[in-house]
């Protein structure tokens, strides 16, 4: 693999690395630097940071905390289900809180979470929960257990996974020979266009093309037979795929997704290289921005507490001194420190509050969403800053 880095956003924390106060001292922070694969088009980091420092039994951020993710995984249910024979066997791998098996019936439905707090939810709803990352042991494990899945599902989980010869192998593995397998997960041509940099944090192993998930599916014998386009999580790719010899037809979408990532150049170094003096830029116009807002003497708060707003703050040195506060919904991120930047996050009151003038989306891609439960603050003549795709006030 020969790969070419075109990015660097500096030293970076766990993003999901909430802290008590107290906890601050040692903190643990890794060289963030992204590449393109030149033989696959994969565009992965450089160095990868061990899953287990990531996903473990205090794994804070949970799907269902928006209206919108639950929407999404309850209508890509019902789709799926309507490909598949009555009572299919289905595997979610990285289930998370159950946000998408809750939508399918326990007997058939088995999961994988390796975040203990969370396996032990989906066990407890009587959803057969493996607590253990996935791989092909695990594969084999279930195999011998339950047999072969009709529908093999994970939503942002793949590309968390560093070797993805073993974990799309372990796939091929669990998979009947007519099963689907579907997966969801940011799109580089979204990043790249929206300049939304802050897709690229540790759990983020890789930004998926589709080019480079075909060349990586093709490995193990796999194939894709259809693409949708997703807006959730700041634009993403629902990939489709079967086995290379199963009677699955291939749709014209795939076709078109690769011709427009061709169009955009994403197999081609300059395009990498012309995004990061993007995201050099975005750095400089977010600081001037913040910065004048409290010369002006107003206070600036963040909404939602992201993993993606824990690269924005890091790469571009934006702490208390800068966001008062951040608000988010999750109560396990609620009374404690961003990683990094240690700004502290409170529990929004559904409201934000009076003295608030302007708040920068760490969520942007639930814009919608907050714009609606926050109508007062916009009211009152409230602004909503964002970096993406430049940085502006909404
Ligand atoms: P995500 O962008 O990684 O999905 O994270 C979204 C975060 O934003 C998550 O911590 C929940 C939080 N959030 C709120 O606090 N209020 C909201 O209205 C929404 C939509 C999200």
């Amino acid at each position: 693999m020969t790969k070419e880095t075109f990015l660097d956003l500096g030293f970076q924390p766990i993003a999901n690395g909430f802290l008590k106060e107290g906890e601050t001292d040692n903190e643990f922070f890794f060289p963030l630097e992204v590449a393109l694969d030149e033989d696959t088009f994969l565009v992965t980091q450089k160095e990868y940071v061990s899953p287990e420092k990531m996903f473990n039994d205090t794994y804070a951020y949970r799907g269902s905390m928006s209206k919108t993710m639950v929407e999404h995984f309850k209508n890509i249910s019902m789709t799926l289900g309507a490909y598949l024979d009555p009572n299919p066997k289905v595997l979610e791998i990285g289930s998370n809180d159950g946000v998408f098996i809750k939508n399918w019936g326990t007997e058939t439905t088995y999961a994988v979470e390796p975040c203990g707090n969370f396996a032990k939810e989906t066990n407890d709803l009587g959803y057969k929960t493996y607590s253990r990352f996935w791989n092909k042991d695990l594969s084999n494990d279930i195999v011998a257990e339950v047999g072969t899945m009709d529908l093999v599902f994970a939503a942002n989980c793949m590309c968390h996974i560093p070797d993805l010869e073993e974990t799309f192998g372990a796939v091929a593995n669990v998979l009947d020979k007519e099963g689907l397998f579907v997966f969801e997960d940011p799109s580089l041509a979204k990043m790249i266009n929206l300049n939304s940099y802050d897709q690229i944090y540790d759990e983020h192993a890789h930004i998926f093309s589709v080019l480079a998930l075909k060349n990586e599916l093709e490995k193990v014998g796999m194939r894709i037979i259809r693409v949708d386009e997703l807006s959730v999580h700041g634009g993403s790719n629902r990939i489709w795929a079967v086995h290379q010899d199963s009677s699955w037809v291939e749709n014209s979408s795939v076709s078109q997704a690769l011709s427009f990532e061709r169009l955009l150049g994403l197999d081609m170094l300059e395009v990498y290289d012309r995004f990061s003096t993007r995201v050099a830029q975005s750095k400089l116009d977010l600081q001037t921005l913040l910065w004048s807002c409290k010369d002006n003497g107003h206070k600036v708060i963040s909404y939602g507490a992201t993993s993606k707003s824990t690269t924005i703050f890091n790469y571009c040195d934006i702490d208390s001194e800068l966001i008062d506060y951040i608000v988010d919904t999750t109560p396990e991120k609620q009374g404690k420190l961003s990683p990094g930047t240690h700004i502290p996050i409170t529990k929004p009151l559904g409201l934000i509050e009076d003295d608030i003038n302007y708040c920068f989306l760490g969520a942007w891609n639930f814009m919608d969403e907050i714009s609606k439960k926050e109508s007062a603050f916009l009211e009152r003549g409230g602004r909503f800053i964002t970096h993406v795709p430049i940085v502006r006030f909404v």
